[in-house]
């Protein structure tokens, strides 16, 4: 009797201690709002940004800026935006995040046109080769992916850092799940996106602890269907993307969209974007370094299917 009553004691502490995080994991108290605020979304013109931009306008931001080196598919995009939300002022600018003097330019301009409006920064630009690291051939590839998606955010995040420090903000970059688990062939962007991640939570947390009003959010999707870099590239290899969606689910540019503006609003750190739950593999991978040696091995149809189709993309940008 003595041991049951002293198991349940010990089982009323842990729920009461779980019960905080558990409450702030899954059912965090909205703390941001995003209506009135000031945003801008790099990486604009095409893919996932183009629907970040409509949603923060969809949302009530009052100004946006969006960014990418394609002027013209910007200025589409800004018209577009402006004919379904008036109130949201779109401004198009051409920058590319991987040159010093475009990001310098961008932080001054964005700062003269927001003034001291509160602002978000979403690092979304970015770009994917699948590669044979042993080819020599893969030199420019690899410099690219490391000046755009790592390079270009650490740099850019650092020239916007002391217009947000005292308008105050947040900064969403957007990750993968390539940053969280292997895969096949993104060995360099795989590794970008680790980085950009470990970027994010330790960003966070020096704006935290130096009590400074600036919020860090990562924000990590699986295979995008629909638009964006996976489904061009299923495109030009001509095997449909449900080849990996199968086994890894898959989200739409829709998603992550509403995945940046839940973050700001509910503080997220990090968000999964994906059909299927994979957050039970992230753990078992850290626990078990072994998981992905077996799971790219096993005989299955959905398994072999996923293989095939990144020696596919990973046979023909190696080529290229
Ligand atoms: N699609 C997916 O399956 C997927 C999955 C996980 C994560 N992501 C991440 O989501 C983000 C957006 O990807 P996406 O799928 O939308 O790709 P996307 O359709 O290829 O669009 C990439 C965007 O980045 C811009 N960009 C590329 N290089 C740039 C540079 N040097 N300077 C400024 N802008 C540049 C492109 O515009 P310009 O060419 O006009 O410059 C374009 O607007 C990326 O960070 C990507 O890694 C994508």
């Amino acid at each position: 009797m003595a041991g049951l009553s002293f198991c349940n004691a010990i089982g009323v502490v842990l729920l009461a201690v779980l019960a905080f995080p558990l409450c702030y994991t899954f059912i965090p108290p909205q703390v941001h709002e995003v209506k009135g605020k000031c945003a801008v979304v790099t990486g604009a013109s095409t893919g996932i940004g183009v629907q970040i931009a409509h949603v923060l306008a969809s949302e009530g931001i009052s100004k946006l800026v969006i960014t990418a080196r394609s002027k013209e598919k910007l200025d589409a995009v800004a018209a577009n935006i402006t004919k379904h939300y008036p109130k949201t002022q779109v401004f198009a600018e051409k920058s590319d995040v991987s040159k010093p003097e475009d990001r310098t330019a961008l932080a001054e301009t964005v700062a003269k046109t927001f003034g001291s409006c509160p602002t978000t920064l979403v690092n979304n630009a970015g770009v994917e080769s699948f590669l044979h690291m042993e080819l020599q051939s893969a030199k420019p590839k690899i410099d690219q992916m490391i000046d755009i998606n790592i390079r270009g955010l650490i740099h850019l995040t650092n020239d916007f850092l002391p217009m947000l420090i005292k308008s105050g903000g947040h900064i969403v970059n957007i990750a993968s799940l390539a940053g969280k688990m292997p895969g096949i062939g993104v060995n360099v962007y795989s590794a970008t996106k680790f980085a950009v991640i470990g970027f994010s939570l330790n960003l966070r947390a020096d704006m935290r602890h130096r009590k400074l009003d600036v919020s860090v959010h990562c924000v990590m999707p699986g295979i995008v269907k629909e638009a964006g870099m996976a489904d061009d590239m299923g495109k030009q290899i001509g095997l449909p993307l449900e080849s990996i969606t199968d086994l890894a689910g898959f989200s739409r540019p829709i998603d992550t969209a509403n995945a940046v503006v839940e973050a700001i609003k509910y503080d997220h750190p990090e968000l999964i974007v994906n059909s299927l739950p994979v957050w039970p593999l992230i753990a078992i991978h850290s626990i078990f370094p072994r998981w992905f040696d077996f799971t790219f091995e096993l005989p299955l149809p959905s398994v072999e299917r996923l293989n095939a189709w990144f020696d596919k993309v990973t046979d023909y940008q190696s080529q290229k």
